[in-house]
């Protein structure tokens, strides 16, 4: 079954303009059940937690700085092979490298600030499903 699930956050700059109720259109538009959802606030530990996998980049700072500043939507999500295809419906990291119609080339406004989140592996996103959420939280 985790082969079929990913994990999506939608990024503070994004929650900030109001975009998340689009976001998520597009994402059950595109094919994906909602499977637990919930608005919640990182601290700036959770955020080096969570991205612990990029700790040695030169990004990771401000990533974990930018995750922490403001109010972000988790999101688990289920779909035959969801991680795949959930990246290709975001796109690429670098909006300006994103295609027509995807997530990122509607709502991103640079690669640090690129609206959503998307799993790159189905054990990453069974990880991270877990980081955000309990058992008693996952209606699948
Ligand atoms: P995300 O899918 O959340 O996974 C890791 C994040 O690191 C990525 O999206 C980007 O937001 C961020 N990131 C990747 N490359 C850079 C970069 N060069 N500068 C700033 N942030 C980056």
């Amino acid at each position: 079954m985790s082969g079929n699930r990913t994990f999506t956050m939608i990024k503070p700059e994004a929650v900030a303009k109001g975009y998340a109720g689009k976001i998520l259109d597009h994402i059950i538009t595109g094919g994906f059940k909602v499977i637990a959802m919930k608005f919640t606030h990182l601290t700036l530990q959770e955020a080096k937690d969570f991205y612990a996998i990029h700790k040695e980049r030169p990004f990771y700072g401000e990533l974990t700085e930018y995750m922490s500043e403001s109010p972000i939507v988790v999101i688990a999500l289920e779909k035959d092979n969801a991680v795949a295809d959930f990246r290709t419906l975001v796109g690429a990291t670098d909006p300006n490298e994103a295609n027509e119609g995807t997530i990122r080339k509607r709502f991103a406004e640079s690669k640090a600030k690129n609206a959503v989140h998307g799993s790159d592996s189905d054990e990453n996103a069974a990880g991270e499903i877990k980081f955000h959420f309990g058992d008693n939280e996952i209606f699948a």
